[in-house]
């Protein structure tokens, strides 16, 4: 099967580029647009009818530039709109969501700690998925502030490590040896992280996973592009810079108006 249209793929902002290089290095014959809706982070404060519009706001844009999947890489709008998208559209939709499963799967103090916003830990999709995991405590941590400091282009300053120890020292104290990274945005705090959590603490996130999904629906239902150019395109409805920078400038970002 083949189907040469892009792959969309949207987040509250630039974190979401933490999927779009897992899917790029999977799949790099398929040609990517990625949204960064900068202009509404975060979402992880919004209420669930507002992340749904959001989510439907990004998706029709998406469907304008006539992709053939969408790609929700946000844990907060997967949690709180990902069944309202389906339930709408008639395209596919891949989902992310804090990867409990494994975390919890191979624990071994049956202690694992989850790093998320309040969004996505106060959703039902997030408290149906932990509750299956009965006999291993979960200890949940919304990470304040983190999502405004990466999209402000702040990763390593001084307020990010302090808010950092602060959301880790407890985890670490309550003996996890899984840290499940429940945002697309966290993955670019992987360095400090690991400054602070001992060697033997797992770090977790979801995009690899998120990637062989996406190549299992195109492999399914979808089809692969039989060009051998991805040509990725990012839009941002802020300014370009934060967001070209953490594509080490190597793309094209155009800033738009959606
Ligand atoms: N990247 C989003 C997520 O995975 C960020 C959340 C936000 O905008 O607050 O949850």
């Amino acid at each position: 099967m083949e189907d040469n249209r892009p792959i969309g793929i949207f987040d509250s902002g630039i974190g979401g580029t933490s999927i779009w290089a897992a899917i790029h290095q999977l799949l790099p014959n398929e040609k990517t647009i990625y949204l960064a809706d900068s202009k509404n982070a975060p979402y992880g404060q919004k209420s669930k009818a507002e992340i749904i519009a959001l989510s439907i706001k990004n998706t029709e844009f998406l469907l304008k530039m006539d992709c053939k999947i969408i790609v929700v890489a946000c844990n907060t709008a997967t949690t709180n709109a990902i069944q309202e998208l389906r339930a709408k559209y008639n395209v596919p939709f891949i989902g992310i969501e804090p990867a409990i499963k494994p975390a919890a799967t191979n624990s071994k103090t049956q202690t694992i700690g989850i790093l998320a916003t309040q969004g996505t830990l106060n959703s039902e999709l997030f408290h149906k998925t932990a509750e299956k995991f009965q006999d291993i405590k979960i200890i949940e941590q919304v990470g304040h502030g983190l999502v405004q400091l990466i999209e402000n282009g702040e990763i390593n300053s001084p307020e990010m490590t302090k808010l950092l120890h602060s959301y880790l020292t407890p985890m670490i104290e309550a003996n996890i040896d899984y840290l499940v990274l429940g945002c697309s945005h966290y993955p670019y705090l992987i360095p400090q992280i690991k400054k602070i959590l001992p060697a033997h603490i797992h770090i977790i996130d979801s995009g690899e996973a998120v990637a062989r999904q996406t190549q299992n629906v195109l492999k399914e239902k979808v089809g692969f592009s039989t060009e051998d150019k991805s040509n990725p395109v990012f839009y941002t409805n802020t300014a370009p810079k934060v967001l070209s920078e953490i594509l080490e400038n190597k793309y094209t970002v155009i800033q738009k108006d959606f």
